[in-house]
């Protein structure tokens, strides 16, 4: 079964075509990470604009390129979370295609899609093509906007069992970075300086006792705070700049994999799933396989990031389990993961 799919939550473009949730037969992505850098963030106005400029680019792209369209069984879509106007330009695109072909339309939950990344026969961090991940897994979801631990039973049963209570894990790197004047998106740029180290700043982990949940907004400040103590003395040099990022990077990825760690032992998982952009961070892997013996999914970093394959990969197994959405499908913002158990 094969499904075109669509991603534009955020600042990146992604049109792609997925057989049967886990092989790539086309992937595609436009980012306008260049165009937002100038800006030091996301401007959500360019984004939508931007998106509504490239999906036509990335279709004719496809459709010149590869297979006839008419052997696509379905179209998917991420519907939420994200920004509204980026969310809305990429589900009337896949409602536009779904009319045309007369092909069923499936929305797919972003955050999900991060974590069926790992399903992807492409390849993971390590280069390995690995089979699915093994159930039940606890998966940490590090993005942009959002540090969820989730508890997975099956493809529609799971729950999440922490979140953040203030800033997100990438929006810390990305507000660290721009604390120490490096370039949007921050998390690789950090990652970058930090491994050029001699003497990590040590900031304290933060402290949330008797719950899942994460806190980064006490980190940033610590850095903020250092930072501006620093440079009533003199200008950052370079090596400060170094160990400051290296600092920070260390106690956020500590925390990040202690708790995925912790979290995985009490719930009886079988298996370890990172996801999300700051997945990406070789760092973050590094500590968690030093933590855990149970074996790690990680996708390579440019699945890792947002992209259109995920979703794909995601909407087979909704598929499978009856999910369709019709032409009243809307953008969704702050769409919540749908089967919440922990909800009931
Ligand atoms: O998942 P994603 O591409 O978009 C969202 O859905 O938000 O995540 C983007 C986030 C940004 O905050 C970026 O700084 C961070 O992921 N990121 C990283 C790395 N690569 C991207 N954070 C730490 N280390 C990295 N190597
Ligand atoms: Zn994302």
């Amino acid at each position: 079964m094969k499904i075109l799919s669509i991603e534009s939550s955020c600042d990146e473009s992604g049109l792609a075509v997925i057989e049967d949730g886990r092989e790539i037969i086309f992937n595609s992505l436009a980012s306008q990470a260049d165009i937002h850098a100038r800006f030091g963030g996301i401007v959500p106005e360019i984004a939508s604009r931007q998106h509504l400029l490239t999906f036509p680019k990335l279709l004719k792209d496809y459709i010149e390129n590869s297979a006839p369209h008419n052997n696509i069984d379905a179209i998917s879509v991420t519907y939420g979370p994200g920004l509204a106007g980026s969310l809305l330009v990429g589900v009337n695109f896949a409602k536009a295609l779904s009319l045309a072909w007369d092909l069923p339309v499936i929305g797919v939950h972003h955050l999900e899609g991060h974590i069926y990344a790992n399903w992807i026969r492409d390849g993971q961090w390590d280069g390995e093509i690995r089979g699915d991940p093994v159930l039940p897994a606890v998966a940490l979801v590090v993005s942009g906007g959002h540090t969820d631990l989730v508890f997975i039973e099956t493809h529609d049963r799971y729950k999440i069992i922490g979140q953040t209570r203030d800033d997100a894990a990438g929006e810390a790197f990305d507000k660290v970075a721009r604390i120490l004047g490096l370039r949007y998106p921050g998390g690789p740029e950090i990652e970058r300086l930090a491994t050029q180290a001699d003497k990590p700043v040590v900031f304290p982990k933060p402290a949330i006792k008797k719950s899942w949940d994460f806190s980064f907004s006490g980190i940033k400040t610590a850095v903020l705070r250092f930072v501006q103590k620093a440079e009533k003395q003199a200008p950052l040099d370079d090596m400060l700049k170094i160990n400051i990022a290296a600092g920070f990077q260390q106690v956020s990825v500590d925390t990040l994999a202690e708790r995925l760690v912790e979290a995985a032992r009490v719930f009886g998982a079988k298996s370890v799933i990172l996801s999300g952009g700051v997945a990406a961070n070789q760092a973050l892997r590094s500590k968690v396989l030093e933590l855990s013996d149970l074996p790690l999914w990680c996708p390579k970093p440019s699945l890792c990031t947002d992209n259109a394959a995920m979703i794909g990969a995601r909407a087979r197994f909704l598929w499978d389990v009856g999910v369709r959405h019709g032409m009243d499908m809307d953008a969704v913002p702050n769409l919540r993961m749908p089967y919440d158990i922990g909800a009931e």
